[in-house]
Formats: structure tokens, sequence, C-alpha cells
């Protein structure tokens, strides 16, 4: 009786939100799209002593990531892929190796795809000057490998895809940009470390866009800029994915006095993390503990950069929270750009302990704000919740309720694209990117809603799952009546009186 109350109201509160419509991206591909969600997990994270920062592939939530790129792997003189770790291939103690660690995800998600990857080369790093042509050259040579492989076997082709740099000069200096992006699956721009304390002076890791006032040298130093230098130079759209930071880059000013002027402050890099231990930048996590045990340091949020930066003294840390990484995807969105790669997994808030943000806060935000298939994309009042400990100018407690709201929006979204109805004369396609996002942020939201607490949903997934996989089945059948009652009382638009009428109907059948 319980579980229909909740159900009900999960529907009929969702009414007083204002309903848009409009489509984030040019779909025309067979399948839904689902953006690609490419994360990153350190082999060494594994390994390290303390539980805060220690991220093994079991912690690893199989839903959170499409992708996962497997670091690092190298590349020996043969040519053949070698381990880095002598436990990857291997475990020490004749147990599994994280390789196999890893893969093992893809039994509860067998759609997660692993990825190895190999760290780039650059010219100051060691690679030679003529690879540019000879890049553009393996690259096909791999791909038509692959193909082959692929063709031969029956088996799906692998994946080649690549992460690569930000800045021009790098893009100019390393690819053919038109060439490889043919070849690559996908292309991972690494948007972040625009800023760090090799500068000498305060500036963001990763800022989505230009500031007015900025030097010369660092005018294109953004998010948006190196996108574009990517798709100037002919790389499809759909093709990139935008690089997110799970971290931040710290700085220690040399004057004590906090100045008016933010960035382009003469400092240095600021003391190491409790836990990351290197100097100049700090995990997710570690942000949130400074913030925590100084109430006196407030988030600033840059508007013409859109991101977050604490100052506080002669600290200054510019890094990305849920707000700034909600703004990001919405911007993805509006771009098309085909996905996100996060750098990484260990470095984000794992178990929600710390920064009280849920699971995975930074990796989640992206994935919400990905899933959403409508959006009233307006950044000022946009429903980015968080936590009021990360939104230091606003202590009020209206914060976490708005957290309450998210597993509403899912039923919005549905509503939503129903209403679409007319837009598209593909009915298929349209439940079955419904009942794509539908599951996903279903499974995730759920589980946090209804258990909180993250010690109990661990031990109660199997439970969650289920009854989360009947509300969905519900949900789709609402969606295909509603479309049918549509169609035949011959109406280009799913009234929502309609869609709540037949979701109680269906309940009470139950
Ligand atoms: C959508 O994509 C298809 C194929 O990729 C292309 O032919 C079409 O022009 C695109 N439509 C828009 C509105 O961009
Ligand atoms: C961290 O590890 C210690 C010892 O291994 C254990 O006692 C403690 O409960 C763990 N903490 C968490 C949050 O898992
Ligand atoms: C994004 O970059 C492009 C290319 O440099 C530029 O034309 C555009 O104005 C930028 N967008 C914003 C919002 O700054
Ligand atoms: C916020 O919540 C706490 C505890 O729930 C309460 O003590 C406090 O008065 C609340 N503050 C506001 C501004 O509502
Ligand atoms: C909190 O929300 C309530 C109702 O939504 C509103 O009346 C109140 O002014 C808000 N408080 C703050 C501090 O924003
Ligand atoms: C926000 O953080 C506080 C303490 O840091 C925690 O008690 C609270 O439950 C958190 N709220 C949400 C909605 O996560």
């Amino acid at each position: 009786m319980n579980l229909r109350f909740i159900l009900i109201f999960l529907v009929l509160d969702d009414y007083s939100v204002g309903i848009s419509s409009q489509n984030c991206r040019n779909d025309s591909s067979e399948n839904s799209f689902v953006y690609r969600r490419v994360c990153y997990f350190a082999n060494w994270a594994a390994k390290r002593h303390d539980n805060i920062s220690r991220l093994t592939p079991e912690d690893i939530d199989p839903f959170l990531c499409t992708h996962i790129n497997f670091a690092f792997a190298k590349v020996l003189e043969s040519l053949a892929l070698a381990p880095y770790e002598e436990d990857d291939a291997h475990g020490w103690t004749g147990g599994p190796g994280m390789y196999e660690r890893v893969i093992k995800l893809k039994e509860k998600n067998p759609n997660l795809r692993i990825l190895l990857s190999e760290y780039p080369g650059a010219k100051d790093q060691g690679a030679e000057a003529h690879t540019k042509r000879g890049y553009t050259k393996l690259v096909k040579k791999l791909s038509r490998t692959f193909e082959k492989e692929a063709s031969l076997t029956g088996k799906e082709k692998l994946l080649l895809t690549c992460a690569t740099a930000a800045a021009r000069h790098r893009i100019e200096a390393g690819y053919e940009v038109k060439e490889i992006c043919e070849y690559f699956d996908f292309i991972s721009v690494m948007t972040y470390d625009y800023h760090g304390s090799w500068d000498g002076k305060t500036g963001h890791n990763s800022p989505l866009y230009g500031m007015k006032k900025e030097p010369k040298k660092f005018r294109e130093w953004n998010v948006n800029n190196s996108m574009y230098v990517w798709m100037d130079k002919g790389c499809p759209r759909e093709k990139l994915n935008i690089g997110l930071s799970a971290y931040g880059r710290a700085f220690s000013l040399y004057g004590e006095k906090p100045t008016k002027r933010k960035i382009g402050v003469k400092a240095s890099a600021a003391e190491a993390g409790q836990y990351t231990r290197e100097a100049g930048v700090l995990a997710y996590y570690e942000i949130c503990e400074i913030l925590q045990k100084d109430s006196s340091a407030r988030i600033f949020w840059h508007k013409q950069m859109s991101v977050p930066y604490i100052s506080k003294s002669s600290l200054w840390i510019g890094f990305d929270n849920i707000r700034s990484i909600t703004v990001k995807m919405k911007y993805l969105k509006r771009e098309g750009f085909g996905g996100v790669i996060i750098w990484s997994l260990d470095l984000d808030d794992k178990t929600g302990e710390i920064c009280h943000e849920g699971p995975f806060p930074i990796f989640n935000a992206a994935k919400r704000e990905l899933s959403k298939i409508t959006d009233n994309d307006d950044e000022t009042n946009d429903e980015c919740s968080e936590n009021k400990t990360l939104t230091s100018s606003d202590h009020s407690n209206n914060s976490s309720i708005k957290n309450n709201h998210h597993p509403y929006s899912i039923i919005f979204m549905a509503s939503n694209s129903v209403n679409n109805y007319g837009d598209n004369d593909n009915d298929d396609q349209i439940s079955n990117k419904n009942n794509e996002y539908l599951k996903t942020e279903l499974v995730s939201k759920l589980l946090k809603h209804f258990l909180p607490d993250d010690k109990s949903s661990r031990l109660a997934t199997d439970t969650v799952k289920l009854f989360t996989e009947l509300l969905f089945l519900f949900i789709t059948e609402t969606i295909e009546r509603s479309i049918t009652q549509a169609k035949n009382d011959g109406s280009q638009t799913v009234n929502i009186e309609h869609i709540e009428k037949i979701f109680v109907q269906l309940l009470l059948d139950f």
C-alpha cells in the first residue's frame, strides 16, 4: 500500500513543473542516442592505503559510466600493448588482476565498455617530430585492423579512441584532425589543466568560457574554445567528448591578504591534500573537507568563466562542482557534442560520505544532466541542486529540499517527451529513447531516494532493483498506452490527465 502511494505521489508531484519542449540534439541515428560518459579508472588508486582515497574496481557503480578507460597501459617498442603494473594482468596473490576486476563490472552492466588507455605523447614528452603524419597512418591502420578482426570473428568491433590535447598549438602540432576523426570512434578532449601552479599565478583549471580581460596568451584557454578548435578543423561534433575534472587546482597566494583581483594573482602550488598528496591538486572530496573545516571558506561563482572557485586568505582553488558540471553539460547538449570524459573516479566522493551529495557527486551530476532529454536551459535557474556546504553563499536549508525533487523529474521527462509526440513520426524511437533514459535514471535516483543510507542501499540492491524494474515497467506501459490513446483520439499531444489516469489504473489493476 505504502508503495502505491509513493508511486502516485511521484507522478502527481510533477505537474507544478513548467513544461518546455526542446530536443537536445540531432538524433537521427538508428538507435536512441546515449551521451558517452567515459570515466578514467586509475590503477594506482586501487592500491592506496587509506580507504578514503582508495578506489577499487568493486567500488565503481556499474551504471555510472558508459565506458571505463583503464589508465594506463604502455606500448612496447614492438608496438605490443603491455600492462603498466604487475597486478593489472594477474593479482598478486593469484587472484584476478585489475583488468579482470574492471571487466567484471560488465556482468552487471553488459553495455559498459572497457578501454585501455595509453598515455599520449608530445614533442616535449619524448614523441618525435615526424609523428603527425605517422600518427594518422597508425590510427588508420588500427582502425582497418579492428574492422577486419570484427568481420573475421563476428564480434563487435573494438573501439578506437583517444584522449587529446586541448591547446591549439598542441592540436596543430600533433594531429591531422580531419583524418584522425574519421578513424577514431570518438575523441576525448582533455579540457582541463588550463591553469595551474606552473603559471606562477592563479587561474582556473577548467573554465567553460574565457573572460573579457584576459592576457592574449590565455584567451583561447577554455573548454568552449578548445572544442571549437577541434570542430573548426573538421572533427564532427558528435565524435567529440568534453573533458571534466573531479579535482581542482589550488594555489597559495604570496600576499596573505585576499586581493580583489582573484585571477592572475601571483601564487605558487598550494600544500598537498591529505590524501592525494600532490602539491597544487585537490580531489573533489578534499575540497569538500576544506569547506567543512573552515566555515568562513566561501565558494564564489565566476560568471564569465562559469565555474566556481574558493578564495580564503592565501588559499585559492579553481575547481568544478555540481553546478558547473551541470552548466557544462547543458552547454554540451546545446552544442551537440557526443559526451564527456572524466578524470578520474578515485577523485570524486565515491561513497558520498564526505561531501554529502550522494555517491560520486561529480560523475552523477554529469550523468543526471546528460540523461535529461529535455531541458529548459536556464542556467541561472537550473535544477542543479547543491548541498549547502557547497553553496556557502546560501545558508538556508532550501537546497536540500530541492535535492529531494530529483526522482520526480524522471516522470517529468517522460511526460515531456510524450508531449513532443507530434514532432516525430517514429513511435518506437520515442519510447525506446525514454526507456533508456528512464531506466538508468530510475535505478540511481530510487536507490538514493528510498535508501539514502549508503550501507543499507548496498545490502538491499537486489530489492531496490526489482522495485525499480517494476516501476519502469509501469511507466513504459503508461507511455505506450498514452501514445496509443492519443493516436486513437487523433491528437498530436498526450494529455497529462490521461497519463495520470492510465498510470493510476495500472497501479490499481496491479
Ligand atoms: C542531423 O544529422 C543527419 C545525419 O547525421 C544530417 O543529415 C542532418 O542534416 C542533421 N540535421 C540537422 C538539423 O542538423
Ligand atoms: C576504513 O578502514 C578501516 C580499517 O581498515 C576500517 O576500520 C574503517 O571502518 C574503514 N572506514 C570506512 C569508512 O570504510
Ligand atoms: C565559443 O567559442 C567560439 C569560437 O571561439 C566563439 O565564437 C563563441 O563566441 C564562444 N562562445 C562563448 C559563449 O563564449
Ligand atoms: C535548517 O535545518 C536545521 C536542522 O534540520 C534547523 O535546525 C535549522 O533551523 C534550519 N534552518 C533554516 C534556516 O531553516
Ligand atoms: C526557503 O523556501 C521557502 C519556501 O519555498 C521560502 O519561503 C523561504 O524564503 C526560503 N528561504 C530562504 C532562506 O531562501
Ligand atoms: C548536506 O550536508 C550536510 C552536512 O554536511 C548533511 O547533514 C546533509 O544531510 C546534506 N544534505 C543532503 C541533501 O545531502
